[in-house]
C-alpha cells in the first residue's frame, strides 16, 4: 500500500481503500480501478492524495477497457450527483435569507441531475449504494425528484407533466427547513408533540413555494398533500380518494420509497426490494394507489437485474430474472445454484451490495 497524488499517474492503480465526500458520501469504493475520469472527479471534490494497491490492475486489456467504460459513466454520473447535492443544500439554505431563490433556480439544479439519472441505470442503481445520514433532507429531495419525473414517464405523461413532477419531487420537502434541527435530526421515534411540529412542514412547504417567485398553487398542493392517504389517514387536511392530486399519489410513492431505502439518522436502509414489498403491503391496504406502485414496482426491480445482493441469511446472491407476477420476490442465483423467491417466502432481499 502506498500514497500517490492525484494526477496523470493515478491511472491504472487500484484504490486501496473507500473514499468518501466530506459529506460522508461514498466516492469510490475500495478496488476500484482509477480512470482520467476519477482523477478528474477526486481533484473536483479537492481530494489530492488517495491509498493505492502496489499492484497493477491484471486481465486482457479488452476486459479492463469494457469495465472502464461501465465505471466511468457511473463515475462522472455520480459527480453530477454529488455537485447537485451541494448546490441543493445551499439553495435550500438559502431559503431563510432576505433574497430567496426563485423557482428557476431549484429547476436548474434539479435538471441537470434528473437526466443523467434517467439516462443512465448505473447512476439511478448507485443512489442506494450512497452511504452516510447527514445530507438525508439534501438527498431525499433529488432523489424523490428523480423518481417522481420517472413515475411520471412510466405512467406516459406528457413532457411538461413529467418535468412539473420533477420540480414537485426536489420541492416536496421544502418545508423542513423551517423545523428545528433537534427534531429534524433526531435518533430515534419522535414524540406526540415533537411528530405535530414534523406534521407542519407540509403547510411551511406550501407557503414557502405559493409565495416564491414563479411558483404555483398547483407546485405547492404538492408540497401540503404528499402525505396524504387514499384511505383518509394521512395529514394535514385527511383527504381520502380522489380528493388527492393524482400528481400527489404520485409523490407519495416516491416519497414512501425513497424513505424506505435510504440511510437515515435512525436506521440503516433496506434494500429496493424489500422497499418494493412494502410498497405493494401499502397500495394493497388502501393507502397507496395501486397501479402507480404497480407499474413503478416492476420497473424498480427490472433495473436491479444483474446486481449482487444479500439474503436475510447473510448470504450473497444475484438477482438473475425478476417474475412478472411478483417482481419484488425475483429468481437469484446462490453460489451455483437458483433460488425462486416467490416459492422461499421466509427469505428476503435485505441490501444491494453491487
Ligand atoms: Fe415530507
Amino acid at each position: 500500500m502506498s500514497y500517490m497524488p492525484v494526477n496523470g499517474s493515478l491511472v491504472g492503480r487500484v484504490l486501496a481503500s473507500d473514499l468518501f465526500t466530506k459529506n460522508g458520501i461514498l466516492l469510490l469504493p475500495q478496488d476500484t480501478v482509477i480512470t482520467a475520469t476519477h482523477v478528474h472527479i477526486l481533484q473536483k471534490q479537492s481530494i489530492w492524495e488517495v491509498e493505492v494497491q502496489d499492484v497493477w490492475t491484471e486481465g486482457t486489456g479488452e476486459d479492463i477497457s469494457s469495465q472502464l467504460v461501465e465505471m466511468t459513466a457511473d463515475a462522472s454520473a455520480v459527480a453530477v450527483y454529488v455537485e447537485a447535492l451541494d448546490k441543493t443544500r445551499e439553495i435550500f439554505e438559502q431559503t431563510f435569507q432576505d433574497v430567496k431563490p426563485r423557482l428557476e433556480q431549484f429547476s436548474e439544479i434539479f435538471c441537470d441531475v434528473a437526466g443523467h439519472a434517467l439516462k443512465q441505470k448505473g447512476l439511478f442503481r448507485s443512489l442506494y449504494f450512497l452511504e452516510g445520514a447527514d445530507s438525508y433532507t439534501y438527498r431525499h429531495s433529488l432523489n424523490v425528484g428523480i423518481l417522481c419525473s420517472l413515475i411520471a414517464s412510466l405512467l406516459k405523461w406528457d413532457e411538461d407533466r413529467v418535468s412539473f413532477m420533477g420540480t414537485a419531487g426536489f420541492l416536496h420537502d421544502l418545508g423542513k427547513m423551517r423545523i428545528p434541527k433537534e427534531i429534524l435530526l433526531k435518533p430515534g421515534k419522535l414524540s406526540e408533540e415533537e411528530f405535530a411540529i414534523m406534521r407542519q412542514h407540509t403547510v411551511y412547504g406550501y407557503e414557502m413555494i405559493r409565495t416564491m417567485e414563479g411558483g404555483s398553487e398547483e407546485l405547492a398542493l404538492c408540497a401540503l398533500l404528499h402525505h396524504e392517504r387514499l384511505d383518509g389517514s394521512g395529514y394535514p387536511q385527511q383527504r381520502k380518494g380522489d380528493d388527492i392530486p393524482i400528481e400527489c399519489q404520485v409523490l407519495a410513492v416516491a416519497d414512501m420509497f425513497d424513505a424506505i431505502c435510504s440511510d437515515r439518522v435512525y436506521k440503516d436502509r433496506t434494500s429496493p426490494f424489500e422497499a418494493a414489498q412494502h410498497l405493494w403491503k401499502e397500495a394493497c391496504n388502501g393507502t397507496l394507489n395501486i397501479e402507480i406502485v404497480a407499474q413503478f414496482v416492476r420497473y424498480i426491480a427490472l433495473l436491479y437485474v444483474g446486481a449482487k445482493a444479500r439474503l436475510s441469511t447473510g448470504e450473497e446472491v444475484e438477482v438473475i430474472l425478476i417474475n412478472q407476477d411478483e417482481p419484488m420476490r425475483p429468481l437469484v442465483r446462490r453460489s451455483g445454484e437458483f433460488l425462486d423467491l416467490r416459492l422461499e417466502r421466509k427469505l428476503t432481499i435485505e441490501k444491494m451490495i453491487g
